[in-house]
């Protein structure tokens, strides 16, 4: 048996991956901002949640095929935008890209990707979605919208919640925000000879879609940033042909501005604890964005995802989908292109379980009666 297939849930995939990482890569990964109250409350959200099985229903087949921001996926579990994958594998964003294909879901591309992508497009033969950050000015990121049509891009996606440089401590402890390196940092990167070579054979990270680097996008990310308004996002929505969904939105106000906009789907995602702490679980506003804008669109989340019952009480809570964003990087930095199968499969397994123990045979029959608050949290 080889060292994913020892894998038996993502925690396992998460050790594994972890001991591949140099110090500040695992850092980065892993954290959070602040006090990372958020990071730990996108877990604890969950158990706020219980299940209630049907009996007696005679689940034969599972069904997990659904549609999401117009598109056939083999499953409601979507790949989220993370940049900069080739700090966990040399392959990055194309090993993502190829496993997506391989298993039937979508991946979203972030602007931040270490490869090109045009070239990212090209691996994929499932459902392409590609994610706007607007940091570098509106203009430069309409162009981008236009090499994400041409390229062959199914959906866009405008991330909304990165307005300012979020607090994150550990970067800041280990070096990675400024580049100046900790000692433990320079002791760990010496000691992961594997990773150091993984990356010099691709040369130096670099934002692949942007012609500028690393240092001068994050300047220009921060100043540029703060010019996302609402105009701005409905000029994006104007120029892209096709679904459109923004992620990072938390009030039901500001779900209804978007349906008026044209938005096709929101994304509900603290960023994973990345940005502002303090703000809830998304899970714990799934049925509140569902009952308010769910006619008019489709509701995503994202944040703390980790076993095959999160996905079900999402799901049954009225949301169309979920995305995953490190249980995917665990798998990559883990095993490349095989390590991100492998992260999906174990998802994937535990749902088709839960939902067969639950006795709901097809995802879009889950349903509010599936789920209820747990004692004590009514
Ligand atoms: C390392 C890392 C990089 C990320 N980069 C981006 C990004 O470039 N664009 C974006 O919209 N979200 C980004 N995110 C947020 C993810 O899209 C997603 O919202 C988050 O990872 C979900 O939480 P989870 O990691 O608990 O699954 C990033 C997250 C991580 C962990």
């Amino acid at each position: 048996m080889g060292r994913l297939e020892r894998c038996h849930d993502i925690e396992d995939l998460r050790r594994l991956a972890l001991r591949r990482l140099p110090f500040p890569v695992r850092e980065f990964l892993e954290g959070g901002s602040d006090d990372e109250w958020t990071l730990a409350e996108n877990r604890r959200a969950f158990q706020r949640y219980v299940l209630m099985p049907r009996a007696l229903g005679s689940v034969k087949e599972i069904e997990l095929g659904t549609r999401v921001l117009g598109q056939s996926v083999a499953w409601p579990v979507l790949l989220a935008p993370t940049g900069a994958s080739r700090l966990y594998h040399r392959d990055g964003e194309r090993a993502v890209a190829r496993a997506a294909s391989r298993t039937g879901t979508a991946y979203a591309l972030s602007t931040y990707s270490s490869f090109p992508l045009e070239e990212v497009a090209r691996e994929a033969t499932t459902a392409r979605i590609f994610q706007l950050f607007t940091s570098i000015g509106l203009d430069r990121s309409l162009e981008l919208v236009d090499r994400a049509q041409r390229a062959g891009y199914d959906a866009l996606c405008l991330t909304v919640d990165t307005t300012a440089p979020p607090n994150k401590l550990r970067d800041q402890r280990s070096g990675l925000e400024t580049g100046r390196l900790s000692a433990r940092s320079i002791a760990s990167l010496v000691a992961h000879p594997g990773w150091l070579l993984g990356l010099a054979r691709g040369g130096p990270p670099r934002l692949a879609n942007l012609e500028v680097g690393v240092r001068e996008a994050q300047a220009l990310q921060w100043l540029e940033a703060q010019r996302l308004d609402w105009s701005v996002a409905e000029r994006i929505r104007d120029r892209w042909e096709g679904p459109f969904a923004l992620k990072g939105l938390f009030r039901a106000e500001d779900a209804c501005r978007a349906a008026e906009i044209g938005v096709d789907a929101l994304i509900l995602s603290n960023h994973g604890g990345r940005q502002l702490d303090s703000v809830p679980a998304p899970i714990d506003l799934v049925a509140e964005t569902v009952a308010t804008v769910g006619e008019r669109l489709e509701v995503l989340v994202d944040s703390g995802f980790r076993r095959g019952t999160d996905v079900v009480k999402a799901l049954a809570l009225g949301a169309r989908g979920v995305l995953v964003g490190r249980p995917y990087l665990y798998g990559l930095a883990a095993g490349g292109e095989a390590g991100v199968v492998r992260a999906i499969e174990i998802l994937k397994q535990e749902l088709v379980r839960d939902l067969r123990l639950l006795g709901v045979g097809r995802v879009d029959a889950l349903e509010p009666g599936c789920v209820r608050r747990a004692p004590g949290q009514e």
